[in-house]
């Protein structure tokens, strides 16, 4: 979700006016999404690196988490949405720790859509989080290592393999973000700044999605056409976005 300091700066405001309309562009987006049929949406919103950020600047954006966290939570359960946070916790404030685990187990039993914020999260951390049990446990295998990886990337029951990464604010880069469940993702950079992005702009980039090749290492075979006929075997369908026409009535 990059651009919202720049979006603000733009208009001679600070960048913590930025981040706020950034949580308005999270709620717009969640709720595309949801009407949309996505399975897991997962968003980006504070890497380990960006502690390094001014004081004044994390506190600004702890504060918006845990107020998102907390006011998102009825309308989840309304929807059988299920809100959750991946990353590591023991850094966040207590009030912050207690806001996550509020909302995950308020909305544990939605099973409509996976709504996870990606809260001090390092996709480097995540996979050597594996390695680490790795040698707690003693078989030090390859498959005992990809086991790992797999319970430690999609510890929270989502399907780990990300299928669609989209990144705003022309920055072209992964950032340590889900390297191991972005294998075969397809990516999509868009200018647009965060506080920006729109639901017609989500609902572009999965129709761009829908009709790239997919081949996951295959010969393309007369027939196939676009990411539907080639979806990896693995992928459940909680991790595929589904043909994004068909708005949720309840949601209108
Ligand atoms: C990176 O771009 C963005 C962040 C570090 C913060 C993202 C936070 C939000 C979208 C606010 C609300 C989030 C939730 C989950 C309620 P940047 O803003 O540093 O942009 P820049 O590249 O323009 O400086």
């Amino acid at each position: 979700m990059d651009g919202n300091g720049r979006w603000a700066t733009r208009r001679g405001l600070p960048r913590e006016t930025g981040h706020r309309a950034g949580a308005g562009a999270v709620r717009r987006v969640a709720e595309a999404a949801y009407r949309l049929g996505i399975g897991t949406l997962t968003l980006f919103a504070f890497s380990g690196d960006n502690w390094r950020r001014p004081a004044r600047e994390v506190n600004h954006l702890l504060a918006l988490f845990e107020d998102y966290l907390r006011s998102a939570k009825d309308e989840c359960v309304e929807h059988g949405i299920r809100l959750g946070v991946i990353g590591r916790r023991d850094r966040f404030p207590e009030s912050l720790r207690a806001a996550a685990e509020s909302a995950e187990v308020a909305t544990s039993g939605g099973t409509a859509m996976r709504l996870r914020i990606a809260l001090d999260y390092s996709g480097r951390a995540a996979i050597l989080r594996a390695a680490r049990r790795l040698r707690e446990n003693g078989a030090v295998t390859v498959e005992a290592f990809s086991q790992l990886l797999a319970e430690v990337t999609s510890a929270d029951g989502a399907a780990a393999d990300v299928d669609l990464l989209i990144r705003t604010g022309g920055e072209k880069r992964l950032s340590d973000f889900m390297l191991w469940e972005c294998a075969y993702a397809e990516m999509i950079f868009t200018d647009r700044m965060w506080p920006d992005f729109e639901a017609s702009d989500l609902q572009a980039a999965l129709e761009e999605f829908q009709v790239r090749e997919r081949r996951f290492g295959r010969i393309p075979t007369e027939g196939d056409h676009g990411c539907a006929a080639l979806l990896s075997p693995a992928a459940t369908p909680a991790a595929v976005a589904p043909a994004p026409v068909i708005p949720r009535a309840d949601h209108e």
